[in-house]
């Protein structure tokens, strides 16, 4: 009797940590379309075929893409996203390419309401966790005042360009676990031979919907996380030193871009300086 209890309270155990899936996973299992979600994304994948038919045209000179970033490889946005995946938004897709480098995709786009949410350092090739340190960050640490005559030991120029590995993402986890899908889990594969179909079958619609129905159609806006008041991110939980969060906080790309209140407007730099 006692055994039979031991061995299903093991069982279960086992199978938990074999099953326990992402946020993200958790999330598309108990979602139910809407017809309109659907309709919207037939509509969706009608027209993004005629832009890849276009072919040359897609893709003028002003839009030649960057190389291929490896390092989102292992991300399962990616089965499908070009890397970098940002083109649309002339203003900050290149801001939002090069966040790419140091954040993960659903650190932008999957933030359910309601849900807490943390942050931690991931290395996407291995989904192990990177411990929080300040040389994780590109954001150079405090330079060391040089002493004259004195030769100040492992300290890097304060020029010199840091070389930071681009496979460690901040990257989302909830109750311990990260939220994000692989892209050799069992749904990702599935996933991806859906999308290896040919034509907009009725499947392919239903897969492209679902994988999108919680993800954000926008990332957060600058100031989510350039600020020091209520920050998405925790940078000191993320191992920032005081001197790098403050520089984080307070950049001046993202207080130049809090200037725009739409799309369309341009900002004159005469009227930066007023
Ligand atoms: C099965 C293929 C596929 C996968 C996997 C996929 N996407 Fe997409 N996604 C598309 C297509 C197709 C579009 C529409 C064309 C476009 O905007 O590039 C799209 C559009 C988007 C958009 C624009 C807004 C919208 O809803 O139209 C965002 C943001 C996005 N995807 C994020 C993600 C993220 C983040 C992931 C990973 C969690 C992901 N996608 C995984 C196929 C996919
Ligand atoms: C630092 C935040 C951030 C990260 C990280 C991020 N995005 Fe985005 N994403 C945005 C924002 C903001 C937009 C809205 C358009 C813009 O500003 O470029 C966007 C828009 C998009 C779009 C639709 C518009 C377009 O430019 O094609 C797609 C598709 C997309 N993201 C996919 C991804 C994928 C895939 C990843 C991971 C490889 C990713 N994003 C990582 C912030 C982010
Ligand atoms: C999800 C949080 C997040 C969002 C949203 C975000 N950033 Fe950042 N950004 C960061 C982090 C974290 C760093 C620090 C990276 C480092 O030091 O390694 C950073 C660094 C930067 C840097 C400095 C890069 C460097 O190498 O010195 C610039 C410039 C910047 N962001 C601009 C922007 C702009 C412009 C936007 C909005 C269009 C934006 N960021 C949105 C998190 C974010």
């Amino acid at each position: 009797m006692v055994s039979r209890v031991l061995l299903l309270m093991l069982l279960s155990s086992i199978t938990s940590v074999v099953w326990a899936e992402g946020l993200y996973l958790q999330t598309l299992k108990n979602t139910q379309l809407t017809d309109e979600q659907v309709q919207e994304t037939k509509k969706l994948l009608d027209e993004y075929k005629k832009i890849t038919l276009r072919g040359e045209l897609e893709v003028p000179p002003f839009h030649k893409r960057g190389k291929v970033d490896d390092s989102l490889g292992n991300s399962f946005c990616t089965t499908c996203h070009l890397t970098p995946p940002h083109t649309k938004s002339l203003r900050t897709r290149t801001f939002m390419n090069m966040h790419t480098q140091y954040v993960a995709c659903e650190t932008c786009h999957f933030r359910p309401e309601g849900v807490a949410l943390s942050y931690q350092w991931q290395d996407t090739r291995d989904a192990s966790l990177v411990i929080a340190q300040p040389d994780l960050f590109r954001q150079t640490v405090k330079p060391v005042k040089q002493i004259p005559g004195l030769l100040a030991k492992n300290v890097a120029p304060v020029k010199e360009a840091r070389i930071i590995n681009p496979f460690v993402k901040i990257t989302p986890f909830y109750q311990g676990k990260s939220v994000g899908l692989r892209k050799n889990a069992a749904f990702a594969e599935e996933t991806k031979n859906i999308w290896l179909q040919e034509g907009i079958s009725p499947e392919k619609i239903q897969r492209r919907a679902l994988i999108h129905a919680p993800l954000s159609e926008k990332g957060p806006k600058c100031q989510a996380c350039h600020t020091d008041e209520d920050a998405l991110l925790n940078l000191t939980e993320l191992g920032a030193s005081d001197y790098q969060a403050n520089k984080i906080e307070n950049n001046i790309v993202t207080q130049f871009f809090s200037r725009y209140k739409d799309e369309e407007q341009r900002i004159r730099i005469q009227s930066l300086l007023k």
